[in-house]
């Protein structure tokens, strides 16, 4: 039951769970999409809505909130739509056919999500690191952590890191993709994010461990990439 005193809004979806049950990428490829939003004026956001964006549109709408815009995290296509392993995923294209809505993206991802997904420059909205985007009264502040992808970014909201393909509970986004730059995660993981409190919950773009999400002081001390103490160390296992 919702608590209407609460008006802080924060759901996590997990594919071929929550939504798009039947569809073998989204049970296989496990991402996690989140909507965050203000209870009381009904505005949230989805962020790296794909698989059955109509689905995930119905579930705002289920909740009486409405859809004010798309948070991307970075450009690939199980987390905006498009073209991958011989699949067509559906993503912000689908979406942007429904409800009229700015997709909000680090200013160094844009070219790749409007290739990647086919739409226009005029939906995006390029943002530089440390921007707020504001949901009724709630404020997402978008943090820059390249590495994953030249424009990867998570988000700060309300105690919750929501860090896409940034972090995992355990492990990190591949660095050995096109536009991935281990060096660049390295800094993005110690010192982008350093300054993030260990009480924040870490919640992932995959639900890649048993919990689906853990505090940053329970992943600085479990998960291996945080074992490192030196760039040259986390190089030397990390960058392939
Ligand atoms: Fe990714």
């Amino acid at each position: 039951m919702i608590d209407a005193s609460d008006r802080f809004y924060f759901r996590q979806l997990l594919s071929g769970r929550d939504f798009a049950q039947t569809d073998p990428m989204a049970q296989q490829m496990v991402n996690f999409v989140y909507a965050i939003g203000d209870r009381q004026t009904g505005e949230a956001v989805l962020v790296d809505p794909a698989y059955d964006v109509n689905a995930l549109i119905d579930v705002l709408e289920a909740d009486g909130m409405t859809c004010t815009g798309v948070l991307a995290t970075h450009y690939h296509p199980d987390h905006v739509g498009g073209s991958m392993m011989g699949f067509e995923l559906e993503g912000v294209a689908t979406l942007l056919e429904r409800i009229d809505v700015p997709i909000h993206v680090q200013a160094q991802e844009a070219e790749y999500v409007r290739k990647v997904t086919g739409i226009t420059d005029g939906s995006l909205v390029k943002h530089a690191s440390g921007d707020i985007v504001r949901v009724g009264d709630v404020e997402i502040e978008l943090i820059h952590t390249p590495g994953h992808t030249p424009g990867s970014q998570c988000f700060l909201v309300d105690g919750r890191l929501v860090a896409g393909d940034t972090l995992f509970l355990d492990g990190c986004g591949r660095t050995d993709l096109p536009g991935s730059d281990p060096e660049q995660m390295y800094e993005s993981l110690t010192t982008r994010l350093g300054r993030v409190s260990d009480d924040t919950i870490l919640c992932p773009g995959h639900q890649y461990s048993a919990e689906p999400t853990a505090t940053m002081g329970q992943t600085r001390e479990r998960n291996i990439v945080f074992r490192p103490s030196t760039k040259e160390q986390w190089m030397m296992l990390f960058a392939n």
